[in-house]
Parts: structure tokens; C-alpha cells; sequence
């Protein structure tokens, strides 16, 4: 997520911006800059691409004196990372640093050029700086141009704005990305996030969805986006900094198991038209024409993104009825694959850097497939080689174990599904539905993430066994893989990830009384099958943690010795919600074990070796 930082007081405002954004480089960025107005209603705006060291060596030079300003580091999701896409964004009186994403910044574009508007970069926050600059070219001030200027944007932002013609006060405002403001004494503050002000005042106001905030060095003034003031009290942080980058949880990896539910919206939103329940393939980034000559889809990836591949077999098999398959990318570069142009490969990579997957997808190219990538990091490496990318926009992910960017991956796969169905008018999909479905999902998932103590007293109870075993079927077999990756990966325990229906062919030699099975059984088409193999581990005295939908399952839970349930939903996001409980008792028990839970022992959050 971008980072976001406002000051007005009697200090050097490029000092405090500079420094305020360092403490938010945890959440990721690729270009930075500030504004900054200065003396006779100057306003001066340096940015630059790349690391913090680079704007530091600019504002050296720029000899900025300014006590009024805005900072930002940008997390690129429109416009690849540049010194013109970096913010401020700058019409020359008014300046707009953005976290989040406006959905119709195309058409207000095309509205701002029609008056007369140039612009400078292929951002969506342009647009903003455009529309108030418009605004108080028709004479309204600045507070109002901004509210009139909010009033015609849809999306998610946390912004600040500062003009040249009233050096007074920043307006800020929020609406669905985070926005904290600080108080101090004859100088006010604003950030994304408080470790980038809390070495200054441990006062923070926080602003509601839709809200407005007018910062002077008097004070701070609220207000919807009506205009009607709003009281709010200022709480007290009692956090360090260090406590403040995870927002109060332990590990990053924690905090972004609760992110979920905000990574998932944040990928779906402006992807699907809410009225019509139709999957918008430009905002997805899917070429429709793609996905209807696609004689076959293969899905190449690795680790937890191999796991996604796999639910995007299904997805594909399911909604789009063509042949799909998973393969492991570092299996697939190697062994020569007969694939041609009929094949429409999908490479899925959160970092988008991952040096097997790249390599896949060039053997793939040099075979004449078209290909798609799923990745998580704007213009990195394997969209670059892709001819299109849909992004999933879950925001930096900290922690070296996957969660929220393998989720953000199953929704971006589900409706890539769901786009396929509806290119090809597959008959018996029904779009809408699987639309409505995943508008309620991150509901449902945070309903699981309020039950966390639930899985730590599980982890507690389990945390000395030295295997597991995860079985699934259909669906649930990726989820059976990536509870038992998650396991291993932070906990160094060894767990192995099943198809339910191998524990014939081998497995159930392994069960015993000392050995936990997570049984992965919600209601769907393999009920009896799978309870089939919980009795079979039953009758070999194993322990069976069964995890099933709400108000499914009862013949079972009296001989099962945990019994775990999420909420019911559609077939295909049934995996986004049984994943939680997986992450959630892996990080317990790893956290139990005192393990490096975000940096775990001999693993890298990219893999860029063979
Ligand atoms: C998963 O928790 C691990 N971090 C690892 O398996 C990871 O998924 C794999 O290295 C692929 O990374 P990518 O998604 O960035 O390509």
C-alpha cells in the first residue's frame, strides 16, 4: 500500500515528510516525493523513483524551507513505477498524494482533457489534482473544491491536498484506505499509518469511512463529505514504533492473515459491474479474445502460488468447461513440454520475480502460448514477459509465508473463472451469482479471523506433534497443500498435504495416536468419500481435526477431536475460507514454538535462484 504524510507547524515540512516516510518504507513502495509550499504562495514538488536515498539527494539540493506539505511513497497499481507516476501529483497550484484506487479515473480523465486539463502520468490520483484545480478555477475555495471534487470519485482513497493559493491548512480525507491525523502543540500531523507520527504525538484522531479533515496549526477539523461537522475525540497510542509497523499485532505475518478480508475486496473492487453482476475483463485485465480461443489452460507457479494454480485448475475445468492443468514451473521449464499457441499459459507469483516461474513462462513464449501472469507486484518481471496481467492488489505482503497474497491469488482466480464463463457463454455458470457470492466472502472470512483464540488454544493443544497430515479433496486438495506448507514453513514441523483419496495407496501406514490429520470436509460432493477416510484414520487411533461448513457434519464431530467450521458459501470460495483456520493454528503453533515466524529459517520471500 502506498504511504501517505502530511505537516503544518513551525518546523521544515521536507524534514518531518522525509522522516515520517521512512517509518511507513515497511509497507512497501517504488518512487517517493513531496510538496512543499513555500515562501509567496510557492509550491514546490520533488519526486523520485526508486528508494527513499533518492529523494533524500534531491531535497538536499532543493533547499525547501516550506512549513506546509504532503509526502507519499507509492505502491504502483496504475502506471509503472516512474518519476512522472510518483506523487504528488501537481497541477501547479494544487498538489494530491493518494493511497488506493479510484475505479472511474478514466472517464473523469477523459472529462478533465475535455476542459482543457493535460496530463502528465498514467496515474488515477491525477485526476483528483485536475478536479480540484478545477474546481477552485470556478471560485470555490479549497475545502469546498475538494469536497466537490470527492463527490464525483468512486473508489478507495486516503489523500492530502495542498494548494498554493491557501498555505494555511492540508485537506485530508478517507475512504476505505487507512488515515490517522496527529495533534500537537501549534503543529498537526496526517499518515497512513501512526509509526510515521508517533515520534511526534501520541494524540491520534481517526477518521471514519467518507470522512474530511482540515488541518491547521491551530487544530483539526472534521467533516463529512457533506460538510457537516463532525466531533472526535483524540485517542491516546500507547504503542512503540516498532509495535506500531504491525499495527499492534506480534508478527507481520499476523497482521496480514487479518488483511484478508481488505486484500480480497481491494482485488475484486471495480472488477465486476454491481448492477448487472458482469465481470468487467478490461479492469481484471483479461483479454477477452484470449479467453474465448483458449483451447487450454496451463496454470505455473511455485509454492503457495503453485497451490493457487491448482484451485485455478479447478475454477477453470469448473466455470470455463476447457481442459486446464497445473504444473509446477520448475518442472515445467525443464522437461520439454509439447504446448503451442492454442494453450493459454497463466504464471501466478505474488512477488512476480520468482526465477523458475519467469523461466517457465519463456519456454512457454518460446513455444508460441500467449500468456497471462496473476501477480501481486506492479511491472515486475514475470508481467513484463506476459501479454496481460491481472494484479492482485493485497498490498506488500512482509511476512516470508504467504496468506493474504494467496488469497487476493483464489479471488483473482475465481473470477478469472467466472470471466471465462462468460466470454464463452458456458452454459449453466451463473456469473451473477458467483459475483454475489464473492461480494459477501470477506464478511464471512473476517466472522473466522474473530474466532482466532479458538485456533491458538488448538495449536496449543497440538503444538508437540512432530507430523501432520492434511487430506482434501476436490477443491480442498490445494487447501490440504497450503495448510501443511504454512505448518512447515514457520513451524519447521514436518506435514504433508494430501489428496484424500491416496491414503490407501500409502499414507495410512503413517497413522497413528501421535499423529494430528486435518481432515478438510465441507459440505460438497465428496462428503461420503471423505468421511469414509476420516473413520478409516479413526479406526488406526490417529487424531482427526476435522474442518467442515457450518451446520454440516454433525454424524462426525462426536468421533473427530477438534471440529472446526466456517460459514457456508459457494462451492468455488469454500478454500478461501477453510484456508484461515490453516494459517491461523500454523502461526499459533510456530509463535508457541518462539520460531522466526516473518523470517523463518533458511527461506527468502523471493526465490530468484535456481
Ligand atoms: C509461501 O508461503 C512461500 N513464501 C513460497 O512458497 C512462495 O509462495 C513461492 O516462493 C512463490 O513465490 P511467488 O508467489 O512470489 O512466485
Amino acid at each position: 500500500m502506498c504511504g501517505i504524510v502530511g505537516y503544518i507547524g513551525p518546523r521544515r515540512a521536507d524534514r518531518i515528510l522525509l522522516a515520517g516516510l521512512k517509518r511507513l518504507e515497511y509497507r512497501g513502495y517504488d518512487s517517493a516525493g513531496v510538496a512543499v509550499l513555500g515562501e509567496g504562495d510557492r509550491l514546490d514538488v520533488v519526486r523520485r523513483k526508486g528508494k527513499l536515498s533518492a529523494l533524500e539527494d534531491s531535497l538536499s539540493d532543493a533547499g525547501l524551507t516550506g512549513r506546509v506539505g504532503v509526502g507519499h511513497t507509492r505502491w504502483a497499481t496504475h502506471g509503472r513505477p516512474s518519476d512522472e507516476n510518483a506523487h504528488p501529483h501537481s497541477t501547479g497550484r494544487v498538489a494530491v498524494v493518494h493511497n488506493g484506487i479510484l475505479e472511474n479515473y478514466r472517464e473523469l480523465k477523459a472529462r478533465c482533457q475535455e476542459r482543457g486539463c493535460t496530463f502528465s502520468s498514467e496515474t488515477d490520483t491525477e485526476v483528483l489534482a485536475h478536479l480540484i484545480d478545477l474546481e477552485l478555477q470556478g471560485g470555490k475555495e479549497l475545502v469546498p473544491a475538494v469536497l466537490a471534487a470527492l463527490a464525483e470519485v468512486q473508489g478507495s482513497y486516503a489523500i492530502g491536498v495542498v494548494s498554493a493559493g491557501t498555505p494555511d491548512r492540508i485537506v485530508v480525507a478517507k475512504n476505505a484506505s487507512p488515515l490517522v491525523l496527529g495533534l500537537g502543540q501549534g503543529e498537526n500531523f496526517a499518515a497512513s499509518d501512526i509509526p510515521a507520527i508517533l515520534p511526534y504525538t501520541k494524540q491520534m484522531v481517526f477518521l471514519d469511512e467518507g470522512e474530511v479533515g482540515v488541518l491547521t496549526t491551530d487544530g483539526v477539523e472534521i467533516m463529512t463529505l457533506a460538510g457537516e461537522k463532525v466531533e472526535r475525540s483524540p485517542k491516546t497510542i500507547q504503542w512503540s514504533v516498532v509495535q506500531a509497523e504491525k499495527a499492534g499485532y506480534k508478527h507481520f505475518m499476523l497482521k496480514e492473515i487479518f488483511e484478508q478480508p481488505r486484500a480480497i475486496e481491494d482485488t475484486i473492487r471495480g472488477r465486476y459491474d454491481s448492477g448487472t453482476g458482469e465481470i468487467l475483463c478490461d479492469a481484471l485485465g483479461v483479454d477477452e479474445a484470449a479467453l474465448r480461443e483458449a483451447r487450454s489452460v496451463i496454470l505455473l507457479a511455485c509454492g503457495t502460488s503453485y497451490h493457487a494454480a491448482l484451485y485455478g485448475q479447478y475454477m477453470i475445468e469448473r466455470l470455463v468447461k476447457i481442459p486446464a492443468r497445473a504444473e509446477l514451473a520448475s518442472e515445467f521449464r525443464n522437461r520439454k513440454p509439447v504446448v503451442g499457441p492454442d494453450d493459454l499459459v497463466v504464471a501466478i507469483s505474488q512477488s512476480g520475480e520468482t526465477l523458475d516461474t519467469l523461466e517457465a513462462v519463456k519456454v512457454a513464449r518460446a513455444a508460441g502460448c500467449r500468456i497471462l501472469s496473476v501477480a501481486n507486484v506492479l511491472d515486475s518481471a514475470i508481467p513484463r514477459a506476459s501479454d496481460w496481467v491481472v494484479y492482485t492488489h493485497a498490498g506488500p505482503e512482509i511476512g516470508v509465508a504467504s496468506t493474504k497474497c494467496y488469497t487476493a491469488q483464489l479471488a483473482a482466480l475465481y473470477l478469472l473463472g467466472a470471466a471465462g464463463a462468460q466470454v464463452r457463454g458456458v452454459t449453466g455458470v451463473d456469473v451473477g451469482a458467483l459475483v454475489r457470492e464473492i461480494v459477501l466472502l470477506p464478511g464471512k472470512m473476517k466472522s473466522v479471523l474473530k474466532r482466532s483464540a479458538e485456533f491458538q488454544d488448538l495449536a496449543h493443544r497440538y503444538a508437540h506433534h512432530r507430523d501432520f497430515l492434511y487430506l482434501g479433496r476436490g477443491l480442498s486438495f490445494p487447501t490440504a497443500l497450503e495448510g501443511a506448507l504454512k505448518l512447515k514453513e514457520i513451524s519447521y514441523i514436518h506435514a504433508e498435504g494430501y489428496a484424500a483419496g491416496e491414503m490407501k495407496h500409502g499414507p495410512i501406514a503413517l497413522i497413528d495416536r501421535d499423529m494430528p490429520v486435518v481432515v478438510l470436509m465441507p459440505e460438497d460432493e465428496q462428503w461420503d468419500k471423505i468421511k469414509g477416510n476420516l473413520e478409516e484414520v479413526k479406526a488406526r487411533e490417529g487424531l482427526v481435526i476435522a474442518l467442515t461448513s457450518e451446520g454440516w457434519g454433525e454424524d462426525v464431530r462426536p468421533i473427530c477431536d477438534e471440529f472446526i467450521t466456517v460459514p457456508a458459501t459457494h462451492p468455488e470460495l469454500v478454500p478461501l475460507l477453510t484456508v484461515v483456520p490453516l494459517q491461523l493454528i500454523a502461526y499459533h503453533i510456530a509463535d508457541l514454538k518462539g520460531t522466526d515466524v516473518d523470517q523463518p529459517r533458511n527461506l527468502a520471500k523471493t526465490v530468484t535462484v535456481e
